[in-house]
């Protein structure tokens, strides 16, 4: 099985998920970027848990939407509420890594790494 290359901006880090070895944890749906994030120690905030109910995981996608699970209404109404929300954001507890993606972390949702973001 093919290996995915995620990347998180503006850290600028690539990881390479291996859908056989989803779940990485316990945050978020299976190979969710959540899920590949916090197991690469890429810090994303998620409030709930990873259960699509806070909005405090919103990344926006800047690169290979189409390789991401689609988005359910509900998360659609979910992300909706985030700050910086766009056409292009996800909830990473419930976007499901499939192929090649690159997602940006808004700096309200990315305190722990900071010192690595852009100013
Ligand atoms: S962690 Fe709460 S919506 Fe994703």
């Amino acid at each position: 099985m093919p290996k995915y290359r995620v990347t998180f901006q503006p850290m600028g880090k690539t990881v390479e998920a291996d859908p056989a070895a989803y779940p990485y944890g316990d945050h978020g749906l299976p190979g969710s970027l959540l899920d590949i994030a916090l197991a690469f120690g890429v810090p994303i905030e998620h409030a709930c848990g990873g259960v699509g109910a806070c909005a405090t995981c919103h990344v926006i996608v800047t690169a290979g939407e189409e390789n991401l699970s689609p988005p359910s209404e509900e998360e659609l109404d979910q992300v909706e509420l985030a700050p910086e929300s766009s056409p292009d954001s996800r909830l990473a507890c419930l976007a499901v890594v499939r192929g090649d993606v690159t997602v940006r972390i808004p700096g309200w949702n990315r305190n722990a790494v900071s010192e690595n973001a852009s100013p």
